[in-house]
């Protein structure tokens, strides 16, 4: 069957290209100019609807539908297909003055009030009731009508309320709860509520975590994350459940957050979309912004199996939410969409279409900015668009990778709990030294949850496993027993799903596998170094490990240089089955984890996908139509690309020499022979 989303490609006849369109912030004149600079620009889908809720249904028994009407056929007339979006993310006034306590209150016991976006508790009924009926009235709208190409569920579920800590949020977490654990004794057990005389006699006891006198208790935390985003998923199953009904045949996403949102799991919302898309924003103070941009779109083809995906959001120019807001440079936003593109995805969407001239992101940038059409940023915007219309025949190639990097949220949450050995710890920093690596190596990886299919990787690397359930485990270990090579970060196989202890000790169930056990956690001091044999120095974790087996492949220096764990391994191999596990017992220096991803891509048969050349990104899509190549320039010199021959796109250079890659510019090569079939 073709894939929903290479089908809108196809009725879109190329790339997605647009943006979120917010017609209600300006006067009807202004729709019509809209249309024409879309058109000007290449645009082809818009994003209609996200925040109209008000606009819609202005008073709770009453529809308007003049201005979607009006909008949606302005739209069809001018050949721009439509991704309709739910308005639930956003509950009018009247809304919030009907039902009080649906509004969502903080781990403190504030509640918060109406005057921004997403005020709502998750599992409030009164919520559930409002958005279901305005979705069923905007399905029966709208089902039929020929813009409407996609649907759009919500707007980043649980971006600023995901955790709400009410009473009926406490009620809906006790039913959770008691579909988890079946009974107290269980419940009990799992949150080792025996600690500080916590243990429960009563369903009716437990509470969300609220604010309390000293640590909370992990277990209950840590539930209280799944509970919160598996409302969250509720709602959205329900949406798409009402959509799928009433508009048969029309596609359903919803705009995942990747790394962006720590508090949804995006592995489990994923299955729930048709097709996936997501939000990516760069973090101005992040010099290497370009290397989360590119993990971000690794985790979003991961999360849609390997299968083109859709970039829904990303910014022209500045955000508005950051400290500074920094202005993208020339060249960057056109760099930022094609290494989306490059990373499998086949629609380059925006927030947002025009500039608003009101409101709290009147300072964001957007596709159309205040500056009009006599603007950089609209140069640069029109001139992706013709770009984009030039590479139809890129949609629908995959991006094959030989590499699994496992990102998992619930270990997010449970390392950044309360009372751990080290607070400087961080999730995302872990996993995003190790990504660091495979990328400057053009190693191309997918980023996948922990229990994904790993048969197809050569090699697979875990960051960071602090959690890791017991089935996940027996994936990794049954992968490298049947031929696969792993790689696993420091600080993991510490705690079962419920931030329980495994009796033995860490690294729990990777013991085997790794052939070592830990003996003891060695954080060390803000400011303190260890040493390493290799020559490098790390920073903030040590641990002591017993080899059961594994060799040491770099050892922690001997002496007071070598810190905490002085002459101990640092790096270890383990030869299993017919695969190896690697282990590294600290955070690893660039070059250490350089050198350790060298050694395990050679050992797997990992090849980058061309040799690297510093400060460009290789990447490649392939197809029955062909191989694409694409070289993103970081650096502001020219970069020759040996070796590649094939026929340039884009304007590229293509010679006996190589490939000719622009200073902060981005070559397109159609290779000549598809690098593998
Ligand atoms: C996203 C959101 C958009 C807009 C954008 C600004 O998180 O979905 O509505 O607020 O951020 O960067």
């Amino acid at each position: 069957m073709t894939h929903p989303l290479t089908a809108l490609n196809q009725r879109l006849g190329g790339i997605a290209y647009g943006g979120d369109y917010n017609p209600e912030q300006w006067p009807r004149e202004v729709w019509q100019e809209d249309v024409r600079l879309m058109r000007e620009a290449g645009v082809n889908l818009v994003t209609v609807g996200v925040f109209s809720w008000s606009r819609i249904q202005p008073r709770p028994d009453t529809y308007d539908w003049d201005m979607l009407d009006e909008v949606l056929d302005l739209l069809h007339g001018h050949g721009i297909a439509v991704d309709l979006s739910t308005p639930t993310a956003a509950p009018p006034p009247w809304f919030t003055r009907l039902h009080p306590d649906a509004l969502p209150v903080t781990s403190a016991g504030t509640r918060l009030a109406h005057g921004s976006r997403q005020a709502f508790c998750p599992s409030h009924p009164a919520y559930a009731e409002a958005a279901d009926a305005v979705v069923t009235a905007l399905a029966g709208r709208y089902a039929e009508h020929p813009a409407v190409a996609l649907w759009h569920v919500h707007n980043e579920w649980g971006n600023h309320n995901a955790l709400c800590y009410c009473d009926t949020s406490a009620e809906a977490f006790r039913s959770w709860l008691r579909a988890r654990h079946t009974t107290l004794d269980a419940l009990n057990s799992a949150w080792g509520t025996d600690f500080w005389s916590q243990r429960y006699g009563d369903w009716d006891e437990i509470d969300p975590p609220r604010d309390t006198t000293a640590f909370r208790n992990p277990g209950q935390e840590l539930d209280f994350r799944r509970f919160s985003s598996d409302a969250l998923l509720g709602r959205h199953r329900a949406e798409t459940a009402l959509l799928r009904r009433l508009a048969p045949g029309i596609p359903v996403t919803t705009n995942l957050m990747g790394t962006l949102e720590k508090k949804t799991d995006g592995h489990a919302f994923a299955p729930a979309c048709d097709l996936v898309s997501v939000d990516h924003y760069l973090t101005a103070a992040d010099p290497d912004g370009h290397v989360d941009l590119a993990l971000n779109a690794d985790l979003a083809r991961g999360m849609a199996g390997g299968r083109p995906w859709l970039l829904m959001e990303h910014s022209t120019s500045a955000v508005n939410w950051q400290p500074v807001n920094v202005a993208k440079t020339p060249g960057e936003m056109r760099r930022n969409s094609l290494t989306h593109l490059a990373r499998g995805a086949d629609g380059i969407m925006f927030f947002q279409w025009r500039q608003s001239a009101a409101g709290a992101e009147k300072w964001h940038s957007a596709m159309l900015p205040h500056a009009g059409t006599d603007s950089r940023v609209w140069r640069e915007v029109s001139a992706l668009g013709a770009e984009l219309a030039t590479l139809t025949e890129v949609t629908g190639t995959r991006v094959r990778a030989d590499v699994a990097l496992l990102f998992d949220w619930p270990a997010w949450w449970a390392l950044e709990l309360q009372a751990r050995p080290s607070s400087r710890m961080r999730y995302l920093d872990m996993v995003r030294s190790w990504y660091a690596a495979l990328w400057s190596l053009n190693i191309t990886c997918d980023v996948v949850a922990p229990g994904a299919d790993l048969t197809s990787y050569r090699a697979v690397v875990a960051p960071n496993l602090y959690l890791v359930g017991d089935k996940d485990a027996a994936n990794l270990t049954d992968y490298v027993r049947r031929g696969g090579h792993l790689a696993v970060g420091c600080f993991s196989g510490a705690v079962d799903s419920q931030d329980r202890v495994r009796p033995g000790g860490s690294p729990g169930p990777l013991g085997e596998v790794l052939g070592l056990s830990v003996d003891e956690y060695l954080p060390l001091r803000p400011g303190e170094r260890a040493r390493l044999d290799d020559g490098s120095a790390v920073a903030d974790w040590a641990e002591r490990v017993e080899p059961r087996g594994c060799a040491a492949v770099v050892r922690f220096a001997k002496g007071a240089a070598g810190g905490p764990a002085s002459g101990g391994p640092a790096v270890t191999r383990n030869d299993f089955g017919r695969g190896s596990a690697s282990y590294v017992a600290t955070l690893p220096s660039p070059q250490t984890l350089h050198d350790l991803i060298e050694a395990l891509a050679h050992r797997a048969g990992v090849r980058p996908v061309v040799p690297p050349v510093r400060g460009v990104e290789a990447v490649r899509r392939t197809g029955p139509q062909g191989s694409f190549l694409f070289l993103v320039n970081h650096t502001p010199h020219h970069a020759k690309v040996p070796g590649v021959r094939g026929t340039g796109l884009l304007g590229t250079e293509v010679s006996d020499s190589g490939v000719l890659v622009p200073g902060g510019g981005v070559a397109v090569v159609r290779e000549q022979a598809p690098a593998r079939p």
